[in-house]
């Protein structure tokens, strides 16, 4: 008799404040102990990057464990699928020697962005901030189904079993100025669709099988529990689910798999597009300041010219100080570029996310971006911890830390200031947290202790 085999698990990974909290970073260092790294939501409006030692990976749609070449990538039935940049995504990765044949699914649910979706997005995403990828008008023709009568959402799977009349379709619906563009755009969808259909699957439960048979599974969210569609706030958020339990619907995999949640968050708090954004530096100024930029589209060099970042850092004006931390930590968008808007570090917003998630740990990017405020008036580093704030204002600051204080290699002492940032960090949100991020290479992560296994 044959011995009966283990059954997998999932894991999900989420991002517990506004998109950008280095989650693929967080990705690739846990993928080597998985089989299967699966995408559940979202679409090519997600940015992930990955460190290595011969420069950034920037991948949009393909899941970040594709530096580990023995787990397989899944892109699952939540996901909207732009055909043209994936087709890119898969060429670049090719071109860095990462061949994705034989590793790399994708449902044929997926519902397809078309180009009326992307012109939709530009007239009127504009007035929250998306992207411009056409992500929103895709998932609402999803729900939409039909109009005008005829189909207004499209599968992968309707494109396999019709590429040329689906694109054609396609294309009949996008305001398009001229005959060529639209012919043009066509046969770029057409040639897309070549590189991208030897991957799509037509079993639902591909994922599910593999789990069966001992599949160790690790969920990546995109985007993060603030910009779900529905508990986020409207209209300021993503249109698709962020929250774990998504991954179960969006990842084509019964909820029962489920293992743990994992969520990761930065040290300084940072966001791109409108919306609320409690302990921005600035306030408005900063938010209508990143909106301008995002719209001229100012790039890091630019803001950066002329800019003394230690003399801004050292004045009494917030809004500088915003300034000074985005140049000094890079924080700009990974796919659009876009300066973010940055914050101070919420524990009360998130201890509730965590609870609301069902996080049971943590990573903490960013850390060593903190740094900066050792050049701030009275070396601080500003936190909100909600009630029981020094003062009752709400807020607390500890002692900030030198940077060159920050430890390189996993021996190095770790500067006392630190530590009892991580202890306080920890105890205000009440889980353990598993890592630090002291840079973004994986040897930058600082692993903390965990009591059961040390
Ligand atoms: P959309 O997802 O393109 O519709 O954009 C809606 C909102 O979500 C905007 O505020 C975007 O800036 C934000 N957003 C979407 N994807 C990401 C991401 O990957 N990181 C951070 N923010 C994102």
């Amino acid at each position: 008799m044959p011995a009966p085999t283990k059954t997998g698990y999932a894991d999900v990974l989420i991002g517990l404040q506004y998109g950008d909290e280095g989650k693929a970073r967080v990705v690739d260092l846990l993928a080597a102990d998985y089989d299967i790294v699966a995408r559940f939501n979202g679409g090519v409006n997600a940015g992930h990057t990955i460190a290595t030692a011969n420069g950034e990976v920037r991948l949009r749609q393909v899941p970040s464990g594709v530096l580990h070449a023995h787990v397989a990538l899944y892109i699952g039935s939540g996901c909207v699928v732009s055909l043209e940049q994936l087709a890119k995504e898969i060429g670049m990765l090719a071109s860095l020697g990462i061949d994705l044949s034989g590793r790399f699914s994708i449902s044929d649910r997926c519902p397809v962005v078309q180009p009326v979706h992307i012109a939709q997005d530009h007239l009127h995403g504009r007035e929250i901030g998306t992207t411009g990828n056409g992500i929103g008008p895709c998932y609402a023709d999803l729900a939409a189904r039909v109009r005008d009568g005829g189909r207004c959402a499209f599968q992968l799977r309707d494109l396999a079993s019709d590429p040329a009349g689906v694109i054609a379709q396609m294309h009949g619906a996008a305001p398009w100025s001229d005959h060529a563009e639209r012919s043009a755009s066509a046969k770029r969808m057409h040639a897309a669709w070549e590189v991208v259909r030897g991957f799509v699957r037509d079993n639902p439960l591909w994922l599910t099988n593999r789990v069966e048979r001992g599949a160790r599974v690790l969920f990546e969210g995109a985007q993060s529990v603030m910009l779900d569609v529905l508990h986020g706030q409207q209209p300021w958020v993503t249109s698709s689910h962020t929250l774990p339990s998504y991954a179960y619907v969006g990842g084509d995999l019964p909820c029962k798999y489920h293992r743990k949640t994992v969520g990761v968050a930065k040290a300084i708090v940072s966001r791109v597009g409108d919306g609320p954004l409690p302990g921005e530096f600035g306030g408005k100024r900063s938010e209508l300041y990143c909106a301008g930029a995002a719209r001229e589209g100012l790039t890091r060099d630019e803001e950066a010219a002329g800019i003394d970042v230690r003399a801004l850092l050292a004045g009494d004006d917030e809004f500088d100080l915003g300034v000074a931390l985005r140049i000094s930590s890079n924080e700009y968008g990974t796919g659009t570029g876009r300066p973010r808007r940055i914050g101070r570090l919420d524990l009360a917003q998130l201890r509730v996310t965590v609870k609301q998630a069902g996080v049971d740990e943590i990573y903490l990017n960013k850390c060593d971006s903190l740094a900066a405020f050792s050049f701030s008036r009275g070396g601080t580093i500003p936190l909100i911890v909600g009630a029981g704030g020094e003062g009752d204002t709400g807020c607390l600051r500890l002692p900030a830390f030198d940077a060159v204080a920050i430890p390189q290699g996993a021996d190095a002492p770790v500067p006392p200031e630190l530590l009892a940032f991580l202890a306080m960090v920890e105890d205000a949100i009440g889980v353990p947290l598993r890592g630090a991020g002291l840079g973004p290479r994986r040897d930058q992560m600082l692993m903390m202790k965990q009591p059961d296994k040390d």
